[in-house]
């Protein structure tokens, strides 16, 4: 061991005189000079490259949140001005609303609506693939010809939502980003997590220190009374026995909006959505591609309940779920907390959005064989245990008492409409294999 580590004398520092060492050192210098320039260029080129490098958000913890959100980059004054111009109010005593959800099917018509009465309107999707995203893409481009800008982004990005309401003092949240689809809980049960209960519990974590807060709509769902009896379901039914993991997620969500409510004094309505159809709608939904298989000439499986009962939903077309969701955006009261505590009530409520007329999938099928013109091949096939339940139909009493609620388009009707919107979209025949 070197005798300069036993004692306590600092060793003496010789200068070296031989030109050798010189050189060498003067070697040194110039290798760490090129491993520091080369380090720095690498963290330069990083930050270049890295999409928050772009954004107005500052915090690093969220961005590295946003990444593996894998949502686009937001932020910058062109983003902002688009963020503003969208959520202008242009009417007197007009809104400001923020729909998630936006590019999917019922936000898109929402958002038109509530545009078109001239609220201002903000959408934020994360534009996933659940379905075909050129779907959502083609919604998107229709509300940018309505004026409407669709923030890119997930509902559990918490640095971006409250970039949102830091820039737009929302009054209202038309809460309907979800995870949708019975059957695929199944496959990605992590999907309706991340989405229905995360999403929804960081939307609420934003809206309860914004200032204001915003009186919060969102949609639940007709699934909350899974193995129910009792018809015609009634707000006041037992809603504890959900027959998916969809529905469990739905169900949470109502007890989730019981706690902020409570808590922070945050006014939250639930709307409890009846097998929602019509043009722009979601391919994954019965209606819809029963419309292409039997256009394709491919079979479409019918189901029947045990003992042969038949399976019938209270089908409930587009625009009376629009009208339902302004009904319950206009009587929401505001939302008494601020500062992230409660300063008094809170409005808390919960409807039924359905249309009153169990309609048997049979007859839909008939319908729609006699619009397309085409006959179905139908495979009667006993009803899955894969959470569908065999039959859905809406008391609407509350609705209709609380905003004038009132469905009028028959299953009919409304048909008519969807497959007109689907052939001039898809087209018809052979082609349309969307
Ligand atoms: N359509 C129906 O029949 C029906 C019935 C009952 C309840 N609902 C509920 O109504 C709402 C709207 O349904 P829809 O039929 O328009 O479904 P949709 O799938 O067409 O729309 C939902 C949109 O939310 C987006 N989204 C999902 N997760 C997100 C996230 N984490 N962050 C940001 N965006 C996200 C999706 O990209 C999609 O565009 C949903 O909450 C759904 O559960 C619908």
């Amino acid at each position: 061991m070197p005798l300069s580590h036993m004692d306590n004398t600092p060793p003496k520092f010789k200068p070296e005189k031989s030109p050798y060492n010189h050189n060498r050192f003067k070697w040194h210098i110039a290798k760490l000079t090129f491993w520091s320039f080369m380090f720095l260029g690498l963290i330069l080129v990083f930050f270049i490259q890295s999409p928050s490098a772009t954004s107005s958000s500052s915090s690093t913890s969220s961005d590295l949140t946003r990444r593996s959100l894998k949502t686009s980059s937001w932020g910058g004054p062109v983003w902002e001005k688009r963020v503003k111009s969208s959520a202008r109010i242009r009417s007197r005593n007009g809104f400001s609303v923020l729909v998630t959800g936006a590019a999917g099917f019922v936000g898109t018509h929402v958002s038109v609506a509530l545009k078109r009465r001239g609220d201002g309107v903000l959408g934020l999707d994360n534009f996933n693939d659940y379905y075909d995203p050129s779907l959502k893409r083609s919604r998107q481009a229709l509300l940018e010809r309505s004026g409407i800008f669709i923030v890119e982004g997930d509902i559990n990005d918490d640095a971006l939502l409250k970039k949102l309401f830091e820039l737009i003092p929302f009054t209202h949240v038309m809460h309907l980003a979800a995870q949708a689809g019975v059957r695929y809980a199944m496959e990605n049960p992590s999907s309706y997590v991340h989405s229905n209960i995360a999403g929804f519990v960081n939307l609420l974590e934003i809206c309860k220190t914004a200032n204001p807060q915003p009186a919060i709509v969102w949609a639940s769902s007709s699934s909350v009374y899974g193995l129910n009896t009792k018809s015609p379901f009634s707000e006041k039914d037992r809603t504890d026995q959900p027959a998916s993991l969809y529905a469990a997620t739905k169900k949470a969500g109502e007890e989730i909006a019981h706690t902020y409510n409570h808590i922070y004094g945050l006014s939250l309505t639930g709307l409890r959505f009846f097998t929602v159809y019509g043009p722009w709608g979601r391919p994954d939904m019965a209606y819809f591609f029963f419309t292409r298989d039997i256009l394709k000439g491919k079979a479409i499986p019918i189901f029947e309940a045990a003992n042969h009962g038949t399976v019938a939903r209270d089908f409930t077309y587009i625009d009376d779920i629009v009208k339902g969701c302004l009904g319950a955006l206009d009587t929401a009261e505001k939302s008494t907390g601020s500062g992230g505590k409660k300063r008094g009530p809170a409005q808390l409520r919960v409807f039924n959005l359905g249309n009153t007329s169990p309609v048997p999938v049979s007859d839909l099928v008939g319908i729609l064989e006699r619009l397309l013109k085409v006959k179905a091949r139908r495979m009667v096939t006993k009803l899955p245990r894969n959470g569908d339940v065999p039959f859905t139909h809406a008391n609407i009493s509350l609705a209709r008492r609380e905003f004038g609620y009132r469905p009028t388009t028959d299953l009919q009707t409304g048909l008519k409409k969807f497959v007109r919107w689907y052939v001039s979209y898809y087209g018809t025949g052979k082609k349309s294999d969307q």
